[in-house]
């Protein structure tokens, strides 16, 4: 496996393989990785010819008082897995090779990004949104995958990449979760071992409101009440929010009528923690959704 460290050299490399009908995959991450990176790998190899897997912890995206420097880095690690999952080159650019001095350009996709996490970490999104513009431009890939665990995140790389024609393929892979349900994260090692015994509510809250759409419930309003409350059972979990919303528009609904998305965000301590679920209305003939299959 190559480590590469510049943007000319990445997309020197990608060149030369796509000159030669290489198809190039994509999993951009800010390392840490774990069992929902390995899934996006294996999947990503099945599907083309050489893979890169990106390994930047993005300044833009966080804020002055969010984890920047404390973000966990175990990169030997993170090399590891990736050498074992036949990933060909780890892209691992610098904050300086990435915003050099003098950088001034940035990508925004406002109404995806004005809601939920959005609301939650104002310039996030456009650090997101900036920084995969710039690895698909560096990396030249044919496919780049993404999970769902991120849904809003997901949606609004779809939306750029139609906006600004960028020629990639998105592919958004399912989340991977732990036994108990707790979705993966690489911020889950922030956990104290009690507070994993209680994180997994969020995920058991969001099925309770699957079980709910899927039994017929489609008055909104009660849905997020009774997520809310299977989570207040639990005065250690603070939620920020429970929505039930449009898939592709992330819109609040007031009404399930075919598909909905179920977005939670808690806090447990200073830790906040994000999933989301895909539902269908059985017997509902919907609407396709360009989002996720
Ligand atoms: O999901 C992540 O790990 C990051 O937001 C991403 C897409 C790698 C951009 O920094």
């Amino acid at each position: 496996m190559k480590i590469i460290r510049t943007a000319r050299s990445m997309t020197a490399w990608s060149e030369r393989l796509r000159r030669e009908g290489v198809i190039i995959g994509f999993v951009p991450t800010m390392g840490a990785l774990h069992d929902g990176h390995r899934s996006l790998i294996r999947a990503a190899r099945l599907r083309c010819d050489a893979l890169v897997v990106s390994i930047f912890v993005n300044p833009a995206q966080f804020s002055p008082t969010e984890d920047l420097t404390t973000y966990p880095r175990p990169i030997v690690r993170d090399r590891a897995l990736c050498r074992e999952e036949g990933v060909d080159v780890c892209f691992e650019p610098t904050a300086r090779g990435m915003y050099p001095e003098g950088f001034q350009t940035t990508v925004t996709v406002p109404a995806l990004a004005r809601r939920w996490e959005g609301e939650a970490r104002p310039q996030h999104f456009s650090g997101v949104a900036t920084v995969v513009t710039k690895l698909f431009g560096i990396v030249h890939p044919h496919l780049a995958l993404f999970g769902q665990k991120d849904y809003q995140q997901a949606a609004l790389v779809r939306q750029l990449v139609n906006d600004l024609n960028l020629a990639v393929s998105i592919q958004v892979r399912p989340t991977i979760r732990e036994r108990n349900g707790l979705a993966m994260s690489s911020r889950n090692a922030y956990l104290s071992p009690d507070e994993r015994r209680i994180a997994p509510m969020l995920s058991q809250a969001l099925r309770t409101g699957r079980q709910m759409i899927v039994g017929g419930v489609n008055d909104v309003a009660a849905i997020e009440r009774t997520m809310r409350q299977t989570i207040e059972q639990t005065p250690a979990i603070h939620v920020e929010y429970l929505a039930v919303c449009d898939p592709n528009s992330l819109e609040p609904l007031s009404v399930v009528t075919d598909r909905a998305v179920l977005l939670g965000a808690v806090r447990i301590g200073s830790i906040r923690l994000i999933d989301n679920l895909l539902v269908k209305m059985p017997g509902r003939k919907s609407r396709a959704s360009p989002q996720y299959s």
